[in-house]
C-alpha cells in the first residue's frame, strides 16, 4: 500500500515536473527497485542518458527527491546499473541541490569530457521518505465535544523540512497545518474545539523543499492514532402512575415509574437520577443497557416528593463524562382522596349490602304472607277496605 502510495505520489510529482520541464522527465531504468536504476531522461519524446562527468550526490539528491524516492544514498558512475542505449543527453550536469528536477541543474558546456554509455550515471535513493511518528500528547485519547486534542508529530530527517499536516482518516484535506523551520523535527499539532465529527483515527505527514523554484514533497503518512469524541446529549424522562392520580402527583401507597431516555447511547452509559427535595438529595443510577431506563418506586410515600432530574453518565478510556441534567420533573406525593378510600369504599359496600338484605327480607316477608292468607279472607280484607273508603268519602261530604 506505501509503496503503492509513494508509486503514485512519484507519478504525481515527476509529471508536474515534466510541465516545467523542456527536457521533459527523468526515471531510473535497471535498478533493484524503481527508486535506484540508470538515470535517464526524455528530449523529443526520446529517452536517453546522463555522463557521470561530475556526477555527485548533489545531482542524486535532486533526481531523488523529483521522483519522490527519498533522499540519495549514493551517486553511482561507470554505468553501474549496465549501459543504456540512445542519446546521452546530458553532459557533465553540475546541480545544487536546491533544484526541483535533473533539467533545471546547470549543464557546463564545451566540457572536453568523452561520454560513452559506459559512463551512464546512476543513483540510489532511501525509497520514500521516511514516515513520521503521530503521538498523542494529551493525557487521553477521550474528549468532549469543545476540548482541544494535542498530537506530535516528529520525524528523524533533519533538513529541508517545510511544514507538518494532520489528517483525519477519509478527508483528503489537512485539518491543522504547521510550519517548520528547516531543522525542526517534532511539532505540535492541535486540533481545538473538537466535535463528534472530529472522532475517528488520525494521521501526519510532513513535507521537505527540495528545489529552486520551491517544490514541496510529501511523505508517507505516519502510523494512525484514534481519538474518541463523547457529546452527551440532554436527557430526556417522563413518569407514569396509577390512572386516578391528578396531572404532577402520584398517591401515597401506589406505584410510579421515572423513565430516562438519551438521544445517543455509549458503551458503559449508566441513568443517574437524581431527586432534589426539601431535606437533601437523593441519588440512585441503573446501567443504561438500552435508550430508556426506568426507575421503579412499588408505593410512593412523602420522602419520593421533589423535583426528579435524569443525568446520562459515561466511563471511557479511564475519564467520567456527564450530561446535562434533564429538566426537572415536579412530583407531589398525595394522600389518598377520601372519597375514593378503601375504608369509604368497603363502609359504602357494607351500607349497600345491608339495604339490598332488608329489602329482600321484607319482600319475602310479605310473598309468603300474602300467599297463607284464604281467597275468602282476602275478598272480605279487600271489602272492608272498600267499605272504609266509602265511609270516609261519606264524612267528607258531610
Ligand atoms: C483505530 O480505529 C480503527 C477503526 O476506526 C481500527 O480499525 C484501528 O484498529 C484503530 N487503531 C488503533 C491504534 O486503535
Ligand atoms: C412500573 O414498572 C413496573 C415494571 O416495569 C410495572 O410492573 C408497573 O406496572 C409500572 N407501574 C406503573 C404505574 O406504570
Amino acid at each position: 500500500m506505501q509503496s503503492f502510495l509513494h508509486f503514485l505520489l512519484a507519478g504525481v510529482f515527476a509529471a508536474r515536473w515534466d510541465g516545467a520541464s523542456a527536457l521533459g522527465g527523468v526515471r531510473l531504468a535497471d535498478g533493484d527497485n524503481k527508486c535506484s536504476g540508470r538515470v535517464e531522461v526524455r528530449r523529443h519524446d526520446q529517452w536517453g542518458t546522463v555522463c557521470d562527468h561530475g556526477w555527485d550526490l548533489r545531482e542524486a539528491y535532486v533526481v531523488c527527491l523529483q521522483l519522490g524516492c527519498g533522499l540519495a544514498e549514493a551517486a553511482l558512475p561507470g554505468a553501474a546499473y549496465g549501459a543504456g542505449r540512445g542519446e546521452i543527453w546530458l553532459r557533465h550536469v553540475q546541480c545544487s541541490g536546491h533544484e526541483s528536477s535533473l533539467t533545471s541543474c546547470a549543464v557546463v558546456l564545451h566540457s572536453n569530457f568523452h561520454c560513452t554509455h559506459e559512463n551512464d550515471a546512476g543513483v540510489r535513493c532511501s525509497g520514500s521518505l521516511p514516515s513520521p511518528t503521530l503521538t498523542l500528547l494529551s493525557p487521553h485519547a477521550v474528549f468532549t465535544a469543545g476540548e482541544s486534542v494535542r498530537f506530535g508529530c516528529s520525524v528523524l530527517l533533519g533538513h529541508h523540512l517545510s511544514d507538518f499536516h494532520l489528517y483525519r482518516q477519509g478527508v483528503a484535506t489537512p485539518l491543522v497545518t504547521q510550519r517548520a523551520d528547516q531543522t525542526q523535527t517534532r511539532v505540535e499539532l492541535t486540533l481545538s474545539d473538537v466535535e463528534t465529527l472530529h472522532q475517528g483515527s488520525y494521521s501526519c505527514r510532513y513535507r521537505i523543499r527540495g528545489g529552486f523554484p520551491s517544490q514541496l514533497l510529501g511523505s508517507p503518512p505516519s502510523n494512525a492514532v484514534n481519538i474518541t469524541v463523547v457529546e452527551l446529549l440532554t436527557p430526556q424522562h417522563w413518569y407514569n402512575t396509577s390512572a386516578e392520580a391528578p396531572a404532577g402527583a402520584v398517591i401515597k401507597g401506589h406505584g410510579f415509574n421515572i423513565t430516562c431516555s438519551t438521544p445517543q447511547q455509549y458503551p458503559g452509559g449508566s441513568f443517574q437520577l437524581r431527586l432534589i427535595r426539601s431535606n437533601g438529595t437523593v441519588r440512585q443510577s441503573l446501567p443504561a443497557l438500552t435508550p430508556a431506563v426506568t426507575f421503579t418506586f412499588p408505593s410512593a410515600q412523602s420522602a419520593d416528593e421533589g423535583y426528579y432530574y435524569c443525568l446520562y453518565r459515561v466511563q471511557l478510556g479511564g475519564r467520567t463524562f456527564l450530561s446535562r441534567e434533564s429538566q426537572p420533573l415536579p412530583i407531589a406525593v398525595r394522600d389518598p382522596d377520601p372519597i375514593l378510600s378503601p375504608m369509604v369504599i368497603s363502609w359504602l359496600v357494607s351500607g349497600l349490602t345491608l339495604a339490598v338484605a332488608v329489602v329482600v327480607i321484607v319482600i319475602v316477608a310479605k310473598v309468603l304472607c300474602i300467599k297463607e292468607k284464604k281467597p275468602s279472607e282476602l275478598e272480605r280484607e279487600t271489602r272492608t277496605c272498600v267499605d272504609n273508603t266509602y265511609v270516609a268519602l261519606s264524612i267528607n261530604k258531610l
